[in-house]
């Protein structure tokens, strides 16, 4: 099924209605340009520069972008290479640049990129899983790594309270001469290694945390936007606004103390102060927006100087 359901749509239409001008719309996170397309089509002077890491997703997203040639560049590269854009030659700056985190419903249901713990497919999980792309996948660190990094992966990216029980199950079956190689001996192990009670206890699949730590993990998300996030602000025009649709706690406690550090150092502030959820008619229709939470960033029209309002504050000659 080549297609996913963009999340929030309307509310980042109205976050980019509010600005003075939208000349410049970067998307960190193309996807099938489910968001890109609409803003295109509202904002009929709007440029888009979109980024994705998987080449699947971009070439869905050139054919989905082609009636609106002209004002479009797909960037193939991570999105921790934002600052770069500002090297491109006429980029003038973005006045809104989107996050819309995590996996698209594409790569969710395709088994072969081993991201479901519903669908069997290799135990891959690379975004950027492309001929000759480098990095470890899923099977790679749960081959490699011993029970300290397993545990540390799925308490961290998992928030998984089974963590060490997991991880020591992990490494006894590598111990025994088990091989993990599918998505589906991966959920079996856990099956086998949590009891019953415990699996009851847990609400939703056994190994859905897992899934997640070992996703985060592979394609070090956390790492790229704790890059991506100072590479937006340092391209974003005065009065531009950063939008971020995460998913889970982490990604939303990191978005919300990157804010706030902005904000203490006079770059501008979260407008609206709180986060915003979907609607309830939203999370009727998908299932997938139910985790979902929005926070929006302003820069300032000028940056506030701290130095500036004091009477004491040198003045150059
Ligand atoms: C949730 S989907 C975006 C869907 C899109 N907003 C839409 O409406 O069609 C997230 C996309 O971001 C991409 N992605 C995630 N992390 C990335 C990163 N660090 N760099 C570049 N692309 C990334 C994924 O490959 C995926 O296609």
């Amino acid at each position: 099924m080549k297609e996913h359901t963009s999340v929030m749509l309307d509310e980042v239409l109205a976050a980019a209605a509010s600005l003075e001008k939208l000349d410049v719309f970067v998307d960190a996170t193309l996807g099938l340009a489910g968001h890109s397309s609409r803003v295109l089509e509202a904002f009929p002077s709007a440029k888009l520069y979109g980024f994705d890491q998987d080449a699947e997703a971009r070439e869905i997203a050139a054919e989905r972008l082609a009636p609106f040639e002209g004002r479009w560049t797909i960037v193939a590269a991570n999105f921790r290479r934002m600052a770069e854009l500002a090297d491109e030659p006429d980029f003038a700056g973005a006045d809104a640049v989107l996050f819309d985190l995590g996996v698209s419903n594409l790569q969710l249901t395709e088994a072969e990129r081993g991201f479901s713990f519903q669908n069997d497919g290799p135990l891959d999980m690379r975004m950027n899983a492309e001929a000759g792309a480098e990095g470890r996948t899923a099977a790679d660190i749960l081959a490699e790594a011993d029970i300290a990094e397993l545990t540390a992966i799925f308490r961290d990216y998992g928030e998984e309270r089974y963590a060490f029980q997991i991880a020591k199950g992990i490494v006894r079956n590598r111990e025994h001469g088990g091989t993990l190689t599918t998505t589906a001996e991966l959920v079996e192990l856990i099956r086998k290694i949590l009891p019953a009670p415990v699996q009851r206890k847990m609400g939703g699949h056994p190994a859905r945390r897992v899934f997640q730590a070992l996703r985060i993990a592979v394609n070090d998300e956390m790492g790229a936007l704790d890059e991506a996030l100072d590479g937006a602000l340092s391209i974003l025009n005065p009065g531009g606004k950063i939008i971020v649709i995460s998913y889970h706690s982490l990604e939303d406690r990191m978005v919300k103390h990157r804010f706030r550090k902005w904000k203490d150092d006079g770059a501008g502030e979260p407008n609206p102060r709180k986060p915003l959820l979907p609607t309830e008619e939203e999370t009727e229709l998908n299932h997938k927006s139910r985790s979902a939470k929005m926070r929006i960033f302003q820069k300032y029209e000028e940056e506030t100087d701290e130095e500036e309002g004091r009477d004491d504050a040198p003045e150059r000659a």
